[in-house]
C-alpha cells in the first residue's frame, strides 16, 4: 500500500498528530504536506508532551524518514527551535529531511500578516500570524524564496535584495510602518543557513522512489478541510497551496493520484474553531464553556496550541462532516476525544440546517450563508461513565457507542478508530488504519 492520507475533517485541531503517531509505526515515511507554522499538532507518548509546529508527528520513530516536502512553508527561526527543542529531550532528529523545493517564510511575511489583519478591522481572518499565509501568498505571486536559495549564497542576496525593497515600499508607504534592515536579515538568514543545510535534500524523489518500491508513506495532512481555500469556508481560511485536502497530498509531496491508496479523515466527537467565521453549532454559554475546559486538569483544555487562544465550541457538525468526507474520499475515520464528552446530559449531533426557511443537508457555498444557518440537531442522553480506560467498543457505556454510530451513519464512513485521551495506548482500535 503506497501512499495514506491522515486529513483534518473539521477547522483543524482534530487530534491528527495522535493519530499519525499511532499509525506511523507501520509506514516507512512520514511526510508533511502543507502549511506552515500556523498548524500545531500535540503528542504524547513515553517521553512527555510535545507540541510541533513544523516536523511530522512520526519523528518519534527514529527509524523512519520523516519529511517536510515542498508543499509546505518554512519559518526557519521555528524550525531550529523546534529541532533544539527535540534534541533537548534526547529525541533523535538525523532522521529528519527537508525539501530543498519548500518556500521560506521571512521577517515581511509576519510583519504583513499583523499589519493586514490590523486593516481589516472588523473583518479580520483571526489569522495566526505566523506569515504562513502571506509566504504562500508570495509563493503563488513568485516572489517566494526556497529553501534551495537559502543555501546559494549569491542567489538569496540577490533575492532578498530584489523582494526586500518591494516589500519595505509597501510596508513603509501602504502600511506607513518600519523598514526591514537588509543586514540584520541578510546576518540572520547566513545563519539559519549553515545550520538546517545537513538536513536539506529533493524530498520529492525520496517519496517518489519510495513509492516505486511499494513502501508505505505516511502523508501527514494539517489544520482541516474546511480551512481549504477552495472548499473551506472562503475568506475565513488558509492561504495554503496546495489544498488543505486529501487531494493537495499528491501535489505537496510530488505523487500522482493513483498512488493514493487510503485517505482517513480525523474528527473531533465535537466541533471546535479558532480564529473568526461561520460555525453554525458554536455553543457561546455553559456548554461550550465546558466543552473548552474538560480536559483543564490535564493539559488537554481546548486552547490553540499556535496562538494559545481559547477555540469555540460546539456540537459535531453532521452536515459539514458529511461533506468533507466526500471532498476527500475518505475511507475511514479517527474520531478523537470521546472521553471530553463524558458528563453532559445530553448530547448533539447537528444533521440538517435551515437556511433561508429552507432545510439543506449540505453546506451553503457562502460564508453569509453559512453565517445564518440554524442547526437542527438528533439530541442523545449523555453518560456518566469514565471512557478513558476502554480499549474496545464493548467497553464503552451504550449512549457512547450510539454516539459513535451516529457519527458514522451521518459521514457513511467507516469508524477505524476511536481515541479516549491524549495518550498512545488510549485508544479503540475498531480495524487498523492502514489496512
Ligand atoms: P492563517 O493560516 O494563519 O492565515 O490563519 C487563517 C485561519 O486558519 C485562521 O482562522 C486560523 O486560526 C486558522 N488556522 C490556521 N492554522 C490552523 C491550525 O493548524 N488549526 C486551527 N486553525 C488554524
Amino acid at each position: 500500500m503506497p501512499a495514506v492520507v491522515i486529513i483534518g475533517g473539521q477547522w483543524g485541531d482534530e487530534g491528527k498528530g495522535r493519530v499519525v503517531d499511532y499509525a506511523a509505526k507501520n509506514c516507512s515515511i512520514i511526510a508533511r504536506y502543507s502549511a506552515g507554522t500556523n498548524a500545531g499538532h500535540t503528542i504524547v507518548n513515553d517521553l512527555g508532551k510535545f507540541s510541533l509546529h513544523l516536523i511530522p508527528a512520526g519523528i518519534f520513530y527514529s527509524e523512519k524518514k520523516c519529511l517536510i516536502t515542498h508543499g509546505v512553508v518554512i519559518d526557519p527561526f521555528k524550525l531550529l527551535e523546534e529541532i533544539s527543542m527535540l534534541q533537548d529531550r534526547s529525541v533523535d532528529i538525523s532522521n529528519l529531511i527537508i525539501s530543498n523545493r519548500a518556500h521560506l517564510i521571512m521577517p515581511w511575511h509576519k510583519i504583513i500578516d499583523e499589519l493586514e489583519e490590523k486593516r481589516r478591522g472588523k473583518n479580520a481572518i483571526g489569522t495566526t500570524k505566523t506569515g504562513t499565509s502571506p509566504a504562500f501568498i508570495d509563493k503563488v505571486a513568485r516572489n517566494g524564496i526556497r529553501v534551495a536559495d537559502l543555501l546559494n549564497k549569491k542567489r538569496f542576496t540577490e533575492k532578498l535584495n530584489l523582494i526586500l525593497k518591494d516589500k519595505n515600499e509597501l510596508i513603509t508607504k501602504f502600511f506607513g510602518s518600519e523598514p526591514l534592515a537588509y543586514n540584520e536579515i541578510l546576518n540572520e538568514y547566513s545563519d539559519y543557513a549553515t545550520k538546517l543545510a545537513p538536513y536539506v535534500s529533493d524530498t520529492m524523489s525520496i517519496v517518489q522512489k519510495a513509492d516505486e518500491n511499494g513502501e508505505t508513506i505516511l502523508l501527514e495532512g494539517a489544520q482541516g478541510a474546511l480551512l481549504d481555500i477552495d472548499s473551506g469556508t472562503y475568506p475565513y481560511v488558509t492561504s495554503a497551496v496546495p489544498a488543505s485536502i486529501a487531494a493537495g497530498a499528491c501535489i505537496g509531496v510530488g505523487i500522482g493520484p493513483k498512488s493514493i491508496k487510503k485517505v482517513v479523515g480525523v474528527f473531533k466527537s465535537y466541533q471546535t474553531r479558532v480564529g473568526e467565521g461561520p460555525m453554525p453549532t458554536e455553543l457561546k454559554g455553559e456548554t461550550g464553556d465546558k466543552l473548552r475546559n474538560q480536559g483543564l486538569e490535564d493539559g488537554t483544555a481546548e486552547y490553540g496550541t499556535t496562538t494559545g487562544r481559547p477555540r469555540r465550541c460546539g456540537w459535531f457538525d453532521g452536515v459539514l462532516a458529511k461533506y468533507t468526507a466526500k471532498l476527500n474520499g475518505m475511507d475511514a475515520i479517527a474520531l478523537t476525544r470521546l472521553d471530553t464528552l463524558s458528563g453532559f446530559e445530553e448530547i448533539k449531533v447537528c444533521t440538517s440546517y435551515n437556511v433561508n426557511g429552507k432545510t439543506v443537508d449540505t453546506p451553503p457555498g457562502t460564508f453569509e450563508e453559512l453565517n445564518i444557518a440554524i442547526p437542527n440537531y438528533e439530541t442523545f442522553p449523555g453518560w456518566k461513565e469514565d471512557v478513558s480506560e476502554a480499549r474496545q467498543l464493548s467497553d464503552l457505556p451504550n449512549n457512547a457507542r450510539n454516539f459513535v454510530k451516529k457519527i458514522q451513519s451521518v459521514t457513511t464512513t467507516p469508524i477505524g478508530m476511536v481515541s479516549v485521551g491524549p495518550k498512545r495506548e488510549q485508544a479503540i482500535i475498531i480495524k487498523q488504519l492502514l489496512d
